[in-house]
C-alpha cells in the first residue's frame, strides 16, 4: 500500500490531465490564431468554492434562487424547491411543473429519505390506444401529444419536501418568489435552449402538421418570420407559480389552471382526467444504500433505475479488486510515469513488459461492468415487476458480482449475448439534475424530467405549463422499437396507475456518515453513466468535482452495443478499447453533470457541466 501510495503522489506531482488541458488551450489558441498569453484565462464560471453552503444546477439563474434561499435561512431542501420552481422557468425544455421527479434528502441524525414524484399512467390509459387502424403499435403516439403525457407530480412532489422537509424558517411564497421573478421578465436563450428551439423548429418546418398541432409551443419559441426567439415570454408561469404560492398544490391540480391542462391533453386526444390530477400521491421511499472504497453510496430504488445500476457497477468493480482498479484509474488518468507499472496493476497487466497494453484497461473494466448492470434494468426492473424489492436484491448480490467479476476478461469485450435476456433499454433527453448542500450539511439530489426535449410538445394555453412525455420510458411491448429503435421488458409494459422506468439517478455519498459528494445528471440512460463516471473520479481518483465533470465520458448501456465516447476522450483509451474489440462511437455529449462536494475541511465545491450552461452559487 505504501508503494501504492507513493506511486499516486508521485503521479499527481504533474497530473496527466493538466497537461493533456494545457495542451488543449494551446490547440485551441494555435487553432484560433491569437497571441500566446492574450486569451490564456478560462472560463471558471462553473466552478465555485464555498465555505458554508452551495447549489449547482443547470442554470446560473436557478442556483442563484436556491443560495438565496439559503442565505435567508433556508435549508438544503427550501433551495432544492426553489432552485426547482426556477428551473421551471428558465429550462422549459428539460423540467418543470408539467413533469415529475426523484428527490433524495440527507440529513444527519436522520435516515436517508427519497421521494418519487415521478408521472404517472393515468387512470385511462390502455395499450390499445396505442395502435394504429391496422392494430399495430404507433410508437409516435406515446412519443409527443396527449397520450404521451402522464399524470405530473413536480408540484406535489416540492410541496411534499417542503412540508415534511423544510427548516419552516422561509414562507413558501418566499420560496417561490425567485421563481415567480424569473417568470415576470423574459428569458433570455441560451445556448442549450437555442439548441432545442432549433430542433423543434426545424421538426416543424419540415412538417406543417406538426406547425399547427402544436402552435401554443410554436407560438411561444419561434416568431412570426420562422425565427427561433432568443426571448421567450414565460410570463403566463408567473400566473401559475402565484397561484401555488396561494393556494398549495390545490393552486395547480384544481381551478383554472387543471382545466386548461387536462383540456390540452385531451385536446390533442389524450385521456388525462382532473380526477387524476386530483388523485395523484407523492411516495416517500427507502433509499438503496451501497459501499465502495469506503464511502456510502446512497440511490434512488425504483422507479429509477439508476440507483440500482450504480450500486451493481460498483459491486462489481469491487469484485474485479479494489486495488487493481485503483491502479487503471492512476495509469489512464493520473499517472506521469508510465514506464513501470502501477504496484495495483501487477498482480493483473496483460503483458508487463509493454506498459501500452495497460492504456484503457479502466475503461475496459468499467465498461464490462456496466454491460450486466444495465442488461439487469432492462430485464428486470419495471413497475409490473411481481416483487421489485427482491429483483434489486438480485441484482445487489455481492456473490453475484463476485461471478460476474470472474467473467470479465481484461483482454477482451464480452459479447452483449452473454447478458442476453431478451430486451433492451430506453434512451431520452429533457432531464435537469441539481445538487444542493447547505452550512449544516443537510444534502439534496434532486432530478426532475419532461423526458424528451419540450416533453409532449403540449403548452397548456395561459400557463406556462409544458406536459411531460414520459409515457414513453414505458414499453408498448416487447418487439416494438421505441422512438430510439429500443425494446423493453414485460415489466416496464405501459399499464394505468404505474410509474415508468425511469434512469433519473440523485446519488449522495457519505464518508463517516458525513456528505462527501452529491451528484447526478441529465440525459437519459447517459445520466446513469455519467453519474457514475464522476463518483469514481472523486471516490477513486480522489479528484476534486470540478476535474470530476469536466473529464470526458464514456457511454454503455449493453444495448446497442456500442461504446459512446465524448470527442476529447484521451487516443491511447480509445485505441485500446477498440484492440480489446468494442466498438466506439463520439457523441458530443454523454450527460450533464451537477455536483457538489465536501472537502476535508469542511468547505464545499461545486460544479456545473460546462456543457449545459450551469453555474453554481453559494457562499
Ligand atoms: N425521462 C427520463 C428518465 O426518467 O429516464
Amino acid at each position: 500500500m505504501a508503494k501504492q501510495r507513493q506511486w499516486r503522489q508521485n503521479a499527481r506531482m504533474a497530473p496527466a490531465s493538466t497537461l493533456r488541458r494545457r495542451f488543449h488551450i494551446l490547440t485551441l489558441l494555435l487553432s484560433l490564431s491569437l497571441p500566446l498569453g492574450c486569451a490564456a484565462e478560462r472560463d471558471h464560471s462553473w466552478t465555485i468554492d464555498a465555505r458554508r453552503y452551495a447549489v449547482a444546477a443547470d442554470h446560473p439563474d436557478a442556483s442563484a434562487a436556491g443560495a438565496e434561499i439559503l442565505a435567508m435561512g433556508g435549508n438544503a431542501v427550501d433551495a432544492a424547491v426553489a432552485t426547482s420552481f426556477a428551473l421551471a422557468v428558465v429550462r422549459p425544455e428539460s423540467c418543470g411543473l408539467g413533469g415529475g421527479g426523484f428527490m433524495l434528502i440527507h440529513r444527519k441524525g436522520m435516515a436517508p429519505v427519497g421521494l418519487d414524484y415521478r408521472e404517472q399512467a393515468p387512470a385511462g390509459i390502455r395499450r390499445d390506444l396505442y395502435r394504429d387502424a391496422n392494430g399495430n403499435p404507433d410508437p409516435m403516439r406515446i412519443q409527443r401529444g396527449g397520450l404521451s403525457v402522464g399524470v405530473p407530480g413536480t408540484v406535489r412532489g416540492l410541496l411534499h419536501a417542503l412540508e415534511a422537509y423544510g427548516s419552516g424558517r422561509v414562507t413558501r411564497a418566499q420560496i417561490i418568489a425567485p421563481a415567480i421573478r424569473l417568470a415576470n421578465r423574459a428569458l433570455v436563450v441560451d445556448a442549450h435552449l437555442a439548441e432545442s428551439i432549433e430542433s423543434f423548429r426545424e421538426a416543424a418546418e419540415k412538417d406543417p402538421a406538426i406547425a399547427r398541432r402544436f402552435r401554443e409551443l410554436r407560438q411561444a419559441l419561434i416568431d412570426s418570420d420562422g425565427r427561433a426567439r432568443t426571448r421567450v415570454d414565460r410570463s403566463s408561469m408567473a400566473i401559475t407559480l402565484e397561484a401555488i404560492a396561494d393556494r398549495g398544490a390545490d393552486g395547480f391540480c384544481d381551478g383554472e389552471i387543471a382545466r386548461n391542462i387536462v383540456r390540452a391533453v385531451r385536446n390533442d386526444g389524450g385521456v388525462m382526467t382532473r380526477e387524476d390530477l386530483a388523485a395523484y400521491r407523492v411516495r416517500e421511499v427507502t433509499p438503496l444504500r451501497g459501499s465502495y472504497l469506503g464511502h456510502d453510496v446512497i440511490g434512488m430504488p425504483p422507479p429509477s433505475s439508476g440507483g440500482a445500476v450504480i450500486l451493481e457497477t460498483l459491486n462489481i468493480l469491487h469484485a474485479l479488486d479494489d486495488d487493481r482498479i485503483r491502479a487503471a484509474y492512476d495509469w489512464d488518468y493520473i499517472g506521469n510515469n508510465r514506464s513501470s507499472a502501477p504496484p495495483g496493476l501487477s498482480r493483473y497487466a496483460v503483458n508487463l513488459s509493454d506498459p501500452e497494453s495497460m492504456w484503457g484497461l479502466y475503461a475496459h473494466l468499467l465498461i464490462e461492468s456496466m454491460k450486466p448492470a444495465f442488461a439487469d434494468r432492462a430485464t428486470l426492473l419495471g413497475d409490473a415487476s411481481p416483487n421489485v424489492a427482491a429483483d434489486v436484491a438480485g441484482m445487489l448480490d455481492p456473490a453475484r458480482a463476485k461471478r460476474i467479476a470472474e467473467g470479465i476478461d481484461e483482454r477482451h469485450a464480452a459479447p452483449w449475448t452473454r447478458y442476453d435476456k431478451g430486451s433492451l433499454a430506453a434512451i431520452d433527453g429533457g432531464t435537469s439534475h441539481l445538487s444542493v448542500i447547505d452550512a449544516d450539511g443537510m444534502a439534496v439530489a434532486c432530478t426532475e424530467s419532461v423526458n424528451l426535449l419540450f416533453g409532449s410538445r403540449i403548452l397548456a394555453p395561459d400557463t406556462g405549463v409544458i406536459l411531460n412525455d414520459t409515457m414513453d420510458d414505458f414499453a408498448l411491448d416487447t418487439t416494438t422499437p421505441n422512438a430510439f429503435g429500443l425494446r423493453q421488458s414485460e415489466r416496464n409494459i405501459v399499464r394505468a396507475g404505474a410509474r415508468p422506468l425511469s434512469s433519473m439517478s440523485p446519488t449522495i455519498v457519505l464518508k463517516d456518515g458525513d456528505v462527501r459528494l452529491v451528484v447526478g445528471a441529465s440525459g437519459g440512460p447517459r445520466i446513469i453513466t455519467s453519474t457514475l463516471q464522476t463518483l469514481l473520479h472523486v471516490v477513486v481518483g480522489d479528484r476534486r468535482v470540478n476535474d470530476a465533470v469536466a473529464e470526458p465520458r464514456l457511454h454503455q448501456q449493453w444495448l446497442p452495443d456500442i461504446v459512446y465516447v465524448q470527442p476529447t476522450m484521451r487516443d491511447g483509451v480509445r485505441a485500446k478499447l477498440t484492440q480489446r474489440g468494442h466498438t466506439l462511437k463520439e457523441r458530443k455529449d454523454i450527460g450533464h453533470v451537477q455536483a457538489i462536494e465536501r472537502l476535508a475541511d469542511g468547505s464545499l465545491r461545486a460544479a456545473c457541466d460546462p456543457m449545459k450552461g450551469g453555474r453554481p452559487a453559494g457562499k
